[in-house]
């Protein structure tokens, strides 16, 4: 089935999803800092001036279960070709394994089709690879980082 569980809907991020618990979605990712409400607005305020970012959030009760972002990437290469990256995909916990990051990670990759990418990349650890096989992803190349 396409569909998310009776209840739960996907939509773009919004201003208001700060009081609706989405930094603490993102929390089961990784860290996330103490972030005001006017901060998260600049941010998303920036993001939502350019045709580069889509959050997607998925809401049951009021409350964001499921975030996962798409960039859309510019470059020279391949005629001004576009580059998909799904980037933050995080699931809350007591949320998991009811194919609400599947239907996130279908949801960007529609998105990014639909904008002209010729493909999309992501970044993730070993311990995922079954999750982005399940969604159509196959291993290609190897990450490498340089944190400062
Ligand atoms: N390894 C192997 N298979 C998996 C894994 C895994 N780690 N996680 C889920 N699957 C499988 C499920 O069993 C399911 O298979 P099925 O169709 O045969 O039943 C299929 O993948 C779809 O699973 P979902 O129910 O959609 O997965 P879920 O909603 O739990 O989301 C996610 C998966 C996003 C990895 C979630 O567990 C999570 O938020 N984890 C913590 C944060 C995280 O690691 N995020 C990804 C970082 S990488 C990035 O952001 C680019």
């Amino acid at each position: 089935s396409e569909a998310l569980p009776e209840g739960y809907t996907a939509r773009s991020l919004r201003l208001a999803d700060y009081d609706a618990g989405f930094l603490d979605c993102l929390r089961v990712l990784t860290t996330v800092g103490e972030i005001s409400k006017e901060q998260f607005a600049e941010r998303y305020q920036w993001m939502s001036s350019q045709d580069t970012y889509y959050v997607l959030v998925i809401e049951d009760k009021g409350k964001i279960v499921g975030t996962g972002a798409l960039l859309v990437e510019r470059k020279f290469i391949h005629s001004l070709g576009l580059v998909g990256h799904i980037e933050d995909i995080a699931v809350a916990k007591d949320q998991q394994g009811k194919k609400l990051g599947l239907r996130l990670i279908q949801a960007l990759d529609f998105i990014a089709e639909k904008v002209g990418c010729y493909k999309t990349i992501l970044d993730c650890s070993e311990a995922n690879e079954g999750f982005y096989v399940k969604c159509g992803f196959r291993r290609a190349g190897l990450e490498m980082a340089h944190y400062y």
